[in-house]
């Protein structure tokens, strides 16, 4: 046979894709395999051992700065998230409403209950998580009004102890726009709601905000106005004689709450905060920021970072042990007075606070949750 050299040619290109075929099959079942070895390793890794482990002795917050954090965020897969969604949502009962502010206040906060009894799944949360609620009406586009999240102000086994109930902590928006006032739509939904109406809940959300389980751990709380809902819940759990009995859990360690309210009568929940300070003096410490009420160093409105400052020594003390965690919650605008004053107050101890922030969060020991 004769081969012309064209023909050569030609016949040498028409094999280029059977090559490339192959060596992409080839290639392709490489990394499959590759791909599965890895998965394979990875979940030999014992998880248990990157778990913090709160008892062993704490660490001075030097050695923190220099190694490599050991501890890493423990891993909450246990609790609940997400039982009701905003197209099946529970419709569950208000069996309470009242305002927590005192004759004076600034605005509108109110305490609000509702049963889940009848839910079915139960609608189960734990504390420092929120839940959601879809306000009655359409927006301004005739559509259903989207779901807005609340903190849970209750603990697991509600305010009457029986655990079918969850309670809120809601500031009613209002807002001067164009010489009107402004009312938010589901905040003023919530505070206007009575005993006995129906409403649609989703959740239970998130677990930035719960509390470690260790019972010697130690509690820095920053709230500013609604912010101190989950905190409540928190505080419930620590020192509520029935709720105690009811959790056996027998919190043994620090808990520090600073809280920044505008005047004195809009401080919320203020009877039982002077209740646990009374019954627990070793374990509860309670400062305030009344803003338009006490002036901070400089003159200007006390704010919750002032108070932080003046109490720099004692809280970065808290802080070096490994067994303190710091939650912050309420309005977003607090969050970089709060980064200024923990760089303040980690100078004075010769700390460097934006190194120390992200170890803290990478060991699960700094929970923000701002809105
Ligand atoms: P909307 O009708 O939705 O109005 C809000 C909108 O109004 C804003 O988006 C903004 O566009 C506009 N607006 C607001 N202020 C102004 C202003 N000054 N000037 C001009 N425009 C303005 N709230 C609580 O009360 N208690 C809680 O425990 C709580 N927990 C929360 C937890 C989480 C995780 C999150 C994300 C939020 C939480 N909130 C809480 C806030 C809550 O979800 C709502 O955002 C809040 O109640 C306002 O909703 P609304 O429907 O009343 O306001
Ligand atoms: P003020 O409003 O006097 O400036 P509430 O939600 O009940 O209004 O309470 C919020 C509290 O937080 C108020 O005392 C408010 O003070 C205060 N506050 C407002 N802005 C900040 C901020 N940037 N940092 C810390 N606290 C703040």
């Amino acid at each position: 046979m004769v081969y012309s050299e064209a023909k050569v040619i030609a016949g040498g290109l028409a094999h280029i894709p059977i090559v490339i075929g192959v060596f992409y099959f080839i290639m392709t079942f490489f990394n499959k395999r590759a791909l599965k070895f890895a998965e394979a390793n990875k979940s030999k890794k014992p998880e248990a051992k990157k778990v913090v482990d709160t008892k062993t002795e704490s660490k001075p917050i030097d050695a923190v700065k220099t190694e490599a954090p050991k501890v890493v965020k423990k891993k909450h897969a246990d609790v609940p998230v997400n039982i009701y969604r905003p197209k099946t949502p529970f419709i569950g009962t208000v069996t309470g409403n009242y305002s927590l502010l005192k004759e004076g206040a600034i605005g509108r906060v109110n305490h609000i209950t509702f049963d889940l009894k009848d839910s079915d799944p139960f609608l189960n949360y734990v504390e420092g998580q929120s839940i959601g609620i879809m306000p009655a009406g359409e927006d301004a586009n005739g559509k259903p009004h989207k779901l807005r999240l609340y903190s849970i102000a209750s603990t697991r086994h509600g305010d009457d102890f029986n655990g079918n109930t969850v309670s809120l902590c809601v500031r009613q928006l209002q807002y001067e726009k164009d010489g009107e006032t402004i009312n938010g739509v589901c905040s003023t939904y919530l505070c206007d709601i009575k005993p006995g109406d129906k409403v649609k809940i989703t959740g239970p959300v998130g677990k930035e905000m719960l509390l470690p389980e260790e019972e010697d751990a130690n509690i820095v709380m920053l709230a500013t106005g609604t912010g101190i809902a989950p905190m409540r819940a928190y505080l419930r759990r620590m020192f509520e004689a029935t709720e105690k009995e009811k959790n056996n859990w027998n919190f043994k360690g620090k808990a520090w709450l600073f809280m920044g309210a505008p005047k004195s009568a809009n401080l919320l929940y203020e009877e039982d905060l002077q209740k646990y300070l009374e019954n627990y003096p070793e374990n509860f410490k309670y400062t305030k920021a009344i803003s338009r009420e006490q002036q901070n160093a400089k003159g200007g409105r006390m704010y919750i970072q002032d108070r932080v400052l003046e109490s720099a020594n004692e809280l970065f003390n808290m802080i070096e042990d490994e067994k303190t965690h710091i939650y912050l919650c309420g309005l977003k605008g607090m969050e970089p007075g709060i980064d200024e004053a923990m760089t303040k107050a980690a100078q004075e101890k010769g700390l460097n606070w934006s190194e120390l922030r992200p170890q803290l969060k990478k060991a699960g020991r700094w929970h923000v949750e701002t809105y």
